[in-house]
């Protein structure tokens, strides 16, 4: 079902923009590429909804948004979802996006599976509709989709991990843990799969083995990215299966969670295994560069957020926004053309290197 952006893919996604470009005005056009495209005044409204701020990048989009939008002309309406009732709160922010004229509503859902009536909403008002970081399940109505690449994420972060893992102790069988982010984020499940394509055939050779057994998606969800949840989670797991027992690695989702793991680790006096993460937050980057936190992931939100606005600026002039996969992401109803970016895994190695253009991280890496 997977593919990795190879050269097939790529010629595939050439192919469908020629299409659509000729196909333009022809019946049937905007079920496929998300609609023939009338283009909307330059200084139109522009929608994000964003889900509860669970980690620094949503913090960082609101920012880049605000500003990002405004200096291309639009008008923008950028909100968070609150912390308690995220799923109502975001639905009732798309509704009044909707009602107040907007022309494109950018959502990086808080729950994948609870927005297909708010999205029906859009699309018959004429609103173009894009999933941010998230994909948007079981709707016809989502125009596009544009995120780094979840799968890779994963699997860079199973990758690291038994890299960590061989560079501490030569030779296995290493005891590792796993742990995957919140069940209606459809990226959690993702990321947790890319994991698993490069540690499962490890574990089935018996060169990894999963302490607890819990090896099931379900088994490690974290309700919510909640890193209490994380937290709880490992210091049952220390008393049910670690009295007396060597912990190797910790595959984290994120880096709230890693920091939340390695935090009940040291809790229970044990030294801190191999432990992945993802997002680049400040006190992650500063944990890998003094040899704790073992990774995480960049995915620069300034990128994402400047694809997402090249893609409205491409509608409001009538365009089709440039897309580079059309196979990897069905939701349910349709797959939805996406763009996709790359994420590049990060250890205390190459830092320096990796945030070298970040104002923010790029000192940290600094001694
Ligand atoms: C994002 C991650 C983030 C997580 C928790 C995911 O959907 O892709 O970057 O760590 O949500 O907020």
């Amino acid at each position: 079902m997977r593919n990795f952006l190879g050269k097939s893919v790529a010629v595939g996604a050439i192919a469908m923009l020629a299409l659509t470009a000729c196909g333009s005005g022809r019946e049937g056009d905007s079920k496929t590429a998300g609609g023939s495209a009338k283009g909307f005044a330059a200084d139109s409204l522009i929608g994000v909804a964003l889900p509860a701020k669970t980690s620094e990048n949503w913090v960082l989009a609101k920012d880049l948004f605000d500003k990002g939008l405004t200096e291309a002309g639009f008008k923008a309406d950028v909100q968070h979802a609150g912390a308690s009732t995220t799923v109502a709160d975001q639905q009732a922010q798309i509704t009044a996006m909707v009602t107040k004229g907007a022309k494109v509503i950018v959502i990086g859902a808080t729950d994948a599976a609870q927005l297909s009536t708010q999205v029906a909403a859009a699309k018959k008002a004429g609103v173009k509709v894009i999933a941010y970081d998230r994909l948007i399940l079981n709707t016809p109505d989502l125009d596009y989709y544009v995120a780094f690449d979840n799968f890779k994420v994963g699997q860079l972060q199973g990758t690291a991990l038994l890299e960590g893992m061989k560079k501490k102790k030569a030779k296995g069988p290493y005891t590792i843990e796993l742990f995957s982010g919140s069940p209606d984020d459809n990226n959690a499940g993702v990321f947790f799969n890319g994991a698993m394509d490069v540690l499962k055939p490890e574990i089935d050779k018996g060169n990894v083995v999963v302490g607890s057994k819990q090896t099931d998606v379900k088994q490690t969800a974290t309700q919510g990215w909640k890193a209490e949840e994380a937290q709880k989670r490992m210091d049952s797991l220390l008393t049910s299966t670690y009295g007396n027992k060597e912990l190797d690695g910790v595959l984290s989702p994120n880096d709230t969670l890693a920091r939340a793991i390695i935090q009940s680790i040291k809790g229970a006096g044990k030294t801190v295994p191999v432990v992945t993460g993802q997002d680049s937050e400040v006190e992650s980057v500063k944990s890998i560069v003094k040899g704790e936190q073992y990774m995480t992931i960049n995915k620069d939100t300034r990128n994402l957020v400047k694809e997402t606005i090249t893609m409205i600026k491409a509608l409001q002039a009538g365009t089709e926004p440039q897309i580079n996969d059309t196979k990897s992401y069905n939701n349910g109803n349709k797959i939805v053309p996406t763009y996709l970016l790359p994420p590049v895994a990060v250890t205390k190695d190459n830092a320096a290197e990796a945030y070298a253009n970040d104002p923010t991280l790029g000192p940290l890496t600094k001694g």
